[in-house]
């Protein structure tokens, strides 16, 4: 896609070569297990154990019959085929959230391709130009379709990894469970989509709750986190562990450790860290989410089995990912637009007159609960989506995001990465880059990137339930 800037990324590599060749850590090539051209995602109800053990199975959608889907491997500016094979009674399509792809392979129904009809198929072929954590998931009646299990992660890989012993994905979904394990219904619940939206009561990892992690003492692991959830933030905690952060949502950044040791992980955010396992063979360790007051949980525990450590120091390696081949938006003469953020509970958006909750009562009658510069685009994808702003081709631009609400909300941007520079203005350090940016309630965040993409692009927020009532607008590129 820019193809001017590759030069740039092969000087890195090849200095990844040399520290790769001084340090001989077996690594199993990604590459070698490339996703195949022509891989099919069939998309179909089935039924799947999410607890394990002896709890019952849930109905479920899948791809090919597991959540999360198969891991789609692919590699950094190699094209790929991807077959989806609507078995729904539905339409669906497929978005390949932060992959930078041509606008038509982009997912949205309506905007960027017809939808898949059932009994239909749809062929995605696209060459991913930036190396990371991705995923994909449907973005037809996405609250529904997302939150019954369809979605799976993909990985690009460099052309030249960094050493680690082991490269782990943990895609971590939320579910609302009954107590006979099935899916509670009540999808698109108005009261809830005015607040924080549809958040579950059990988390899987990799598609089942998890008790324990197997890990080994003194190995380095490079953990994918995804959150795949509907609404839930999740404030990640490894204890006794120093997490490094090297990329967020697929886009590496100066390699630093969390603030307070948490790891915040919005719904569609991924985070890449590395972990030395410095804990003692045989004891295990809790992850913990810290995310809401008073309700932490476990989500797993590293399990050091009893094998003696693997070296006697921390790895001596670099921690520097290569950059991806993103163009660097120019901030003097970027365009400027606000996009701000309104709605949902105790707001005081609309024209309804009257106090208190009635303010808060905006889209209880199936209208709108949520707007972006007051305008609430309502649903999924659709035909006849007008977009807010258009842009020429190959501009810099600047988004002043702003939270006028009393919600989180991840903001997420189709077909670009935006530079994160300032939130409540402060500087954002670590040269960050994200597709979907977790805005706390009346934060005021500021993106840059070049619109070098061109197509009708999807801006929403992640919350299923806000996007489907209102969070959503669309940028041109032309
Ligand atoms: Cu991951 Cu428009 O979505
Ligand atoms: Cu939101």
């Amino acid at each position: 896609m820019h193809p001017e800037s590759h030069g740039h990324v092969s000087r890195r590599s090849l200095l990844q070569v040399g520290t790769g060749l001084l340090l001989s850590v077996a690594l199993p090539p990604l590459a070698a297990q490339a996703t195949r051209p022509g891989e099919q995602f069939d998309a179909a109800p089935t039924r799947v154990r999410l607890a394990g053990g002896d709890r019952p199975e849930t109905d479920v959608w899948a791809y090919n019959g597991t959540v999360p889907g198969p891991l789609a491997r692919l590699r950094q500016g190699e094209p790929v085929r991807l077959i989806v094979d609507n078995r729904l009674d539905q339409d669906t399509t497929v978005h390949w959230h932060g992959i930078r792809l041509p606008n038509a392979m982009d997912g949205v129904p309506g905007l960027t391709q017809p939808p898949i009809r059932p009994g239909e198929s749809f062929v995605y072929e696209f060459t991913p130009p930036d190396a990371g954590t991705f995923w994909y998931h449907p973005h037809a009646n996405s609250l529904e379709q997302l939150g019954r299990g369809l979605s799976g992660a993909v990985i690009v890989a460099e052309r030249e990894a960094i050493p680690v012993d082991r490269d782990l994905i943990w895609f971590l979904t939320d579910w609302r469970l009954t107590e006979e394990g099935e899916i509670a219904s009540g999808f698109g619940n108005r009261m809830e989509a005015a607040m924080s939206g549809r958040v579950g009561n059990t988390v899987t990892l990799n598609g089942r709750v998890s008790e324990a992690e197997t890990v080994q003492a003194g190995e380095r692991a490079r953990l994918r986190l995804v959150n795949g959830s509907l609404a839930r933030i999740m404030a990640l905690r490894f204890e006794g562990h120093r997490p490094v952060i090297v990329a967020i949502d697929g886009q590496p950044c100066d390699p630093h450790e969390p603030d307070g040791g948490l790891i915040l992980l919005g719904p569609a955010m991924r985070v890449d860290i590395l972990l030395d396992m410095q804990g003692e063979p045989g004891r295990r360790y809790g992850v913990i989410d810290d995310f809401y007051e008073g309700l932490s949980y476990r989500v797993t525990q590293l399990s050091y089995d009893e094998r003696p450590s693997l070296r006697a120091h921390p790895l001596d390696a670099p921690l520097d990912l290569p950059r991806n081949p993103l163009p660097e938006p120019d901030i003097a003469t970027a365009e400027r637009h606000d996009l701000t953020l309104q709605g949902g509970m105790m707001s005081s958006m609309g024209s309804m007159q009257g106090g208190g909750m009635m303010h808060g009562m905006m889209g209880m009658g199936g209208g709108p609960a949520w707007a972006i510069n007051g305008i609430s685009m309502m649903g999924d994808g659709h035909a006849g989506m007008e977009p807010a702003v258009a842009f020429q081709r190959g501009r810099s631009v600047m988004l002043v995001m702003r939270n006028e609400t009393t919600w989180w909300h991840p903001m997420h941007l189709h077909g670009h990465s935006m530079r994160v520079l300032s939130r409540n203005g402060k500087a954002v350090p670590h040269r960050q880059w994200q597709d979907t940016v977790l805005m706390a309630p009346k934060d005021v965040v500021e993106v840059a990137f070049v619109a070098d993409n061109p197509g009708d692009w999807m801006l929403h927020c992640h919350v299923m339930d806000h996007q489907m009532t209102g969070m959503m607008t669309v940028l041109r590129v032309n």
